[in-house]
């Protein structure tokens, strides 16, 4: 079995991270989205991946290299035009061949243990399997009307009215009859070749399509609020780890908290579930739940909750707690005690400051 990524996209709801940055390699408690999917592919014993990618291919292809580094052999594919999801199965096709693969869009989280399904599935003689999550707004996903015997009896691409509060989680199987249904749909109302609308020509096909109904959490990182709630869920889950190579200094640090490498704690408390970057430090300050501070970021005099700080970036002297915030890299914030007291800003376009 074979894996396919599929990390093309221009992100544009998580601007401005996304005009320096692909957004599959925002990290949530400290690892890139996008690596945590090759490591869920990795869990189910698969080892070639094809990752798909657009305009930000440079950036991916700098961060992944060819994979090595987490035990899998990455090819890739580049999508010319974000055609859709089915556009970029059928581009792939050299690639996987007539394997079965495991198709994983790049900026889903899922809550652990999926590498199992994945693993049934290659063994299993279903032609597909979707996974399918309880939602609350159905109507932004594509959507699964089951029959009461739990077979499915149609899938709709983000109805106006639900059909059912199943979503389709961006996690797809296939047998290589999905050769025949990419090349047999047209594209949607929106302009694209809908993986789901491949999927329901299967079905109509009368070949075995099989949902399992995941119980635990899914988040879709499109905008900044997804990224903190996939962190927050993220972190509860890590196994904490002080690294030996670090320094803590009359601080007090939950048992929840994960400090890496090279990281100083002075004079500070963190609550977990927390992970603090390589080569931080935090000073004088209160770290609360909930927060990701990457590589090589200074924190002095402030109190952060709820937050993710990308590498680099300094914040100090803040009179005001920083809470439920996604700071990108190289980023400054700082109190000024100098006349006029006025507030300061250079913003990037599309950013967003909340002054209460
Ligand atoms: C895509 C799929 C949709 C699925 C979703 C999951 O939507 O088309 O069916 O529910 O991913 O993340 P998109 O993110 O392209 O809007």
């Amino acid at each position: 079995m074979k894996g396919l990524i599929l990390s093309g996209g221009k992100g544009t709801r998580l601007r401005p991270f996304t005009y320096t940055q692909a957004k599959q390699l925002i990290p949530v408690a400290n690892k890139p989205v996008l690596v945590r999917a090759i490591e869920t592919i990795r869990e189910a014993d698969i080892t070639e991946i094809g990752i798909v990618v657009g305009d930000t291919h440079a950036e991916i292809e700098k961060a992944l290299g060819n994979g090595n580094q987490w035990g899998v052999n990455i090819t890739y594919i580049p999508q010319p035009s974000p055609d859709g999801l089915a556009h970029a199965v059928k581009i792939s096709h050299d690639f996987l061949g007539d394997e079965r693969f495991v198709m994983y869009l790049g900026d889903n989280v899922i809550q652990g243990g999926i590498g199992s399904l994945i693993r049934d599935f290659a063994e299993s003689d279903w032609n597909s399997q979707i996974v399918l999550k309880e939602v609350e707004n159905a109507q932004s996903y594509g959507v699964a009307k089951l029959r009461p015997d739990g077979s499915i009896e149609k899938l709709i691409e983000k109805p106006k009215v639900p059909p059912s509060n199943l979503a389709l989680v961006g996690i797809y199987m296939f047998d290589p009859h999905i050769w025949e249904a990419v090349n047999a749909i047209k594209p949607s109302p929106r302009g694209e070749y809908e993986i789901t609308d491949a999927i329901q020509w299967m079905i109509d096909a009368g070949y075995q399509v099989y949902p399992h109904v995941h119980k635990g959490w899914w988040v879709d990182t499109g905008k900044a609020p997804d990224m903190l709630e996939a962190n927050s869920l993220v972190l509860e889950e890590l196994k904490p780890n002080i690294s030996p190579e670090s320094v803590i200094e009359n601080s007090q640090i939950d048992r929840r908290v994960t400090v890496e490498r090279g990281a100083r704690i002075i004079n500070s408390v963190v609550r977990g579930p927390t992970i603090i970057g390589e080569n931080t430090v935090i000073e004088n300050s209160y770290v609360g739940p909930f927060t990701s501070i990457y590589h090589h970021v200074t924190i002095q005099n402030c109190e952060i909750e709820r937050s993710i700080i990308l590498e680099n970036s300094a914040i100090r002297d803040l009179h005001r707690r920083l809470q439920d915030s996604l700071i990108g890299r190289d980023v400054t914030i700082q109190h000024s005690d100098e006349k006029p007291q006025a507030l300061k800003m250079n913003l990037g376009d599309h950013s967003t400051v909340w002054i209460l």
